[in-house]
């Protein structure tokens, strides 16, 4: 095929995908199986992986994001992010209305949309193409989130249709109930905080430093602004609807209303409506329609006067406080949960609330006994907002946190900074021990079947496993007799341990549960120290100097290999025949790169950071974090940080484009 056959079935392929996509995720209404989508993907990319003189950053096997500098550049917005004006009542919402009539003295239309509850974006568009988004920030400048924003598969990269030539459209990013539910999850396994509620979650994700791991955590959005100096319409309605048709994903809960009660049937009816949206709402906007009336009406300092936000009451119910329980986790964090009489609320009878930590308690002067207001917001668990102080007699004991813990009774600690307790006795307090075994046995971990939650209960009540170290001496004999277990159960779990000595490296160290070391970190960790014994004598500095480890990782880590305790269950895991090494590295490709240290800094669009730091490595050179006059070039990506390019043009190092040192290495495989 002559290679401009190619590039064009290469770009009809693009074309195709990108209108696949747009049908599933901002239509709602896929035109192909996912089958048959992933295959169209992986023709693309195989393609584009044969002809690497056609890449394209927009092409939609670019999403998946790449590697990128440890901060965000800051964009002053054009147009600054203000926020709106609120209102809990029904009342003000008439007030606002007849504000404008009087303001306006004409006719007018209002247009209602749903208030997303997420993080707030501005998107702006060049010649059809996604230039930059930047987050609200303080509503004068904000963060350049733009290789992040990329990876969400709602927002367009490119426009379709007859587009302005610039403009700017704002909207919100949102992580879906069911992306929310499944990330805390994970987190709980890696003994990681938890997102309090599906924003926090959308906004922490946005600021992320890794794309592709924006990528995996299927954000969403809806836009609901347009701003520019050459809109299509002048009215607010009719330019959402021309954003629809350039691909943008403008919600369909959206009504251009005549009349103050067809505002209140908008709100009225997406009161109880909204509960079937795979995404957080928390109220209405209104907003008047007319561009031209909206510049008449203008601004306040902080909002839009031609703008509300109506929010809607969080579903609220009284109950009594009965007692304070406190859990301790696989970590040792201890969390108080609140034991509740039980009651209704939106549907579902509600028995207990977490109340976080100590501060949360004493930041309610909470007494057992108590009548307490419980709310369900965006959040899975209900929680205590406040305490009918009325009602409370004089005998109801104050809710004091325990300084010891309530499993084993050691004295609980609290890091500087940190809201939660923690008990310090990791490795003989029982939650801790059966969280840890639990842990090590997961799917992600060592992935010992058989092996489930009683079963651990019952083995360490029984003082068969007291560590993860003595499931590997585990005999038939010591299984079968246990309670709902056997022969053939006892025959199957053994089989599972054994097999799971073949688990690979980088699972072991997932799978021992080392606080913030969660399966990518883990994966970095196997990959720069290729066994435990490396790993074991790591410093704090060799370990920050490691792809998104920070300090916090690092401490943890180097204060696990200090304990002997944890060093002796190590050397009895490599005993019982435990994979702690990595399996043998590629071996060098060429001598090119001998005795040099290079530098990488910036953003790549065809290979990963740690593909370059492979390549450089399988050359020969070595990798450094900083630029010194040892440096022998920095290899620099987009949005090098400042500081780096100002250190290597005072040492007059050379700055090597990722296209340079590609075809310096093709040329040295040649
Ligand atoms: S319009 C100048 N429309 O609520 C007004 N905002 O409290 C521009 N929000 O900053 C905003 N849904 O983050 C608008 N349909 C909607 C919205 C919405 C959610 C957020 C947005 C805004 C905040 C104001």
């Amino acid at each position: 095929m002559a290679n401009t056959d190619i590039e064009q079935q290469i770009i009809k392929l693009r074309k195709e995908i990108e209108a696949h996509n747009h049908a599933y995720y901002v239509d709602n209404n896929p035109t192909i199986s996912d089958f048959e989508f992933d295959m169209r993907l992986k023709q693309l990319e195989s393609m584009e992986k044969a002809y690497p003189e056609y890449f394209d950053k927009n092409s939609p096997t670019q999403r998946v994001g790449s590697d990128l500098t440890k901060s965000f550049k800051q964009i002053v917005h054009q147009y600054p992010m203000l926020s709106l004006a609120n209102t809990y009542s029904e009342g003000e919402v008439t007030e606002f209305y007849n504000r404008v009539r009087k303001s306006l003295n004409t006719d007018f239309d209002v247009v209602c949309e749903l208030k997303y509850d997420g993080a707030s974006i501005s998107l702006i568009y060049e010649n059809g193409e996604l230039a930059a988004a930047v987050t609200r920030g303080d509503g004068v400048r904000g963060d350049d989130v733009t290789a992040n924003i990329r990876t969400i598969q709602s927002i367009p990269i490119r426009l379709c249709g007859d587009f302005p030539s610039r403009f700017e459209i704002r909207g919100e990013v949102l992580m879906p109930f069911a992306v929310f539910d499944e990330l805390n999850r994970e987190k709980a396994e890696n003994g990681e905080p938890l997102f309090a509620n599906p924003r926090n979650a959308a906004s922490g994700t946005l600021k992320l430093q890794n794309p592709s791991e924006v990528a995996r955590r299927r954000l969403d959005s809806y836009l609901y602004y347009l701003l520019g100096e050459e809109l299509p319409a002048e009215t607010h309605y009719d330019n959402m609807m021309a954003a629809k048709t350039w691909g943008f994903k403008i919600s369909n809960a959206i009504r251009c209303c005549r009349s103050l009660d067809e505002i209140f049937d908008f709100i009225r009816y997406w009161d109880t409506e909204r509960r079937n949206l795979p995404v957080a709402t928390d109220g209405i906007v209104l907003k008047v329609n007319d561009l031209r009336q909206q510049r008449n009406l203008g601004l306040t300092a902080k909002s839009p006067r031609w703008a509300i936000a109506y929010k809607y009451q969080a579903e609220r119910a009284l109950t009594r406080l009965n007692s304070v329980s406190y859990q301790v986790g696989r970590t040792g964090a201890v969390t108080p949960i609140a034991n509740l009489e039980p009651v209704l609320l939106s549907g579902t009878t509600v028995k207990r609330a977490s109340l976080h930590n100590a501060d949360i308690i004493a930041g309610l002067d909470l007494h057992i006994g108590d009548m307490v207001f419980v709310e369900k917001g965006g959040e899975i668990i209900p929680k205590i907002t406040g305490v009918d102080t009325e009602a409370r007699e004089a005998y109801m004991p104050k809710v004091v946190f325990p300084q010891c813990c309530p499993e084993c009774g050691s004295a609980l600690v609290r890091n500087e900074d940190e809201a939660a307790h923690y008990c310090p006795n990791e490795d003989h307090c029982p939650p801790q021990i059966k969280g840890k075994i639990l842990h090590f046995v997961s799917r992600k971990a060592m992935d010992i079947i058989g092996l489930g939650d009683e079963t651990i209960a019952l083995l360490f009540e029984k003082s068969l496993v007291g560590n993860v170290a003595d499931i590997y001496e585990l005999k038939i004999s010591d299984i079968a007799p246990l309670e709902r277990l056997g022969e053939k159960s006892a025959q199957n779990i053994v089989d599972g341990i054994e097999a799971s000595k073949q688990i690979p490296y980088p699972n072991v160290i997932f799978a021992l549960g080392i606080r913030y070391v969660g399966e990518t970190v883990a994966k970095r960790l196997a990959k720069a120290f290729p066994s435990i014994e490396q790993l074991e004598e790591a410093t704090l500095e060799q370990l920050i100097q490691v792809d998104e480890i920070g300090e916090v990782i690092a401490r943890s880590v180097v204060d696990y290999f200090a304990k002997e305790e944890h060093r002796q269950l190590i050397s009895r895991l490599k005993a019982a025949g435990i994979r702690l090494a990595a399996d043998e590295q590629p071996g060098h490709i060429s001598a090119l790169l001998e005795g040099k240290t290079v530098v990488i800094s910036g953003v790549f669009a065809k290979h990963s950071r740690d593909e370059y730091k492979d390549m450089i490595e399988q050359n020969g050179g070595k990798n450094s974090g900083s630029i010194s006059a040892k440096t022998s070039f920095v290899l620099a990506g987009d949005n090098m940080g400042p500081a780096k390019l100002d250190k290597a043009q005072k040492l007059g190092i050379r700055l090597v484009t990722e296209d340079e040192f590609l075809e310096m290495i093709a040329k040295q495989k040649d």
